[in-house]
């Protein structure tokens, strides 16, 4: 399973990707909405960092609006890949851009369903949101575990992206469950690192090394 970051935040996307774990960014309309930015510039910058997929999520709601914006999103770099709502209208616009040979990823997946369509819209991505399922007491990581089931027995190229992760639980549980990608948010990429064993061993190291006594 691949590393996104699910994020807008330029310094965030520049720590994360210097640790060389980092291959792709994913944006949304309400954390761009964070940022006091300029949505196209912040898009230039992430992609001319980031050679993976970075993902740029269109506002319009229907298909012909979608089209027009993702294809303006698209020209203004090779990595950028259209994100869009999953609605018909969603993919009508998704089968207009396989057919161009943009890239898609079609978001707001709660369903294996949901998933199947897109797929057959020929999504390059589909994101499930597990942690907003797991808000609503259903099992967020069970719908990954299905819909990569769907896909492998189907033959479908169409990668899943575990979106919507809140903690590290998420991460090993979206990987042992088929997910392609975990999009993750800053702060638990960075929890991703911590372990008090590995924080004591370090400490110790350090101690041993300055009782030595050939300095
Ligand atoms: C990513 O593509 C999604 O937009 C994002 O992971 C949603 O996360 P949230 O449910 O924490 O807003």
């Amino acid at each position: 399973m691949k590393f996104f970051i699910d994020t807008a935040n330029f310094e965030e996307i520049k720590e994360a990707h210097s640790w060389g774990i980092i291959s792709g960014v994913t944006t949304n309309p309400s954390l761009v909405a964070k940022e006091n930015i300029s949505f196209h510039d912040r898009l230039k910058e992430i992609t001319a960092l980031v050679p993976g997929s970075v993902s740029a999520e269109v506002i319009a709601l229907d298909a012909e609006g979608m089209i027009e914006e993702g294809r303006k999103l698209a020209a203004l770099a090779e990595n950028i890949t259209v994100k869009l709502p999953m609605t018909p209208e969603g993919l009508k616009a998704c089968s207009v851009f396989a057919a161009e040979g943009i890239k898609t990823n079609v978001t707001l997946i709660f369903s294996a369903n949901q998933a199947l369509l897109a797929a057959r819209a020929g999504a390059t991505y589909v994101s499930p949101f597990i942690g907003r399922l797991d808000d609503i007491g259903q099992n967020g990581v069970e719908l990954i575990e299905t819909i990569s089931d769907i896909f492998t027995i189907h033959d479908l190229d169409t990668q899943i992206i575990a979106a919507s992760i809140r903690h590290p639980q998420h991460i090993t549980a979206a990987a042992l469950a088929g997910a392609h990608i975990a999009t993750t948010p800053f702060n638990v990429l960075q929890s991703l690192f911590a372990h008090p064993l590995t924080t004591k061993g370090i400490d110790q190291f350090l101690k041993d090394w300055e009782t030595r006594t050939n300095k």
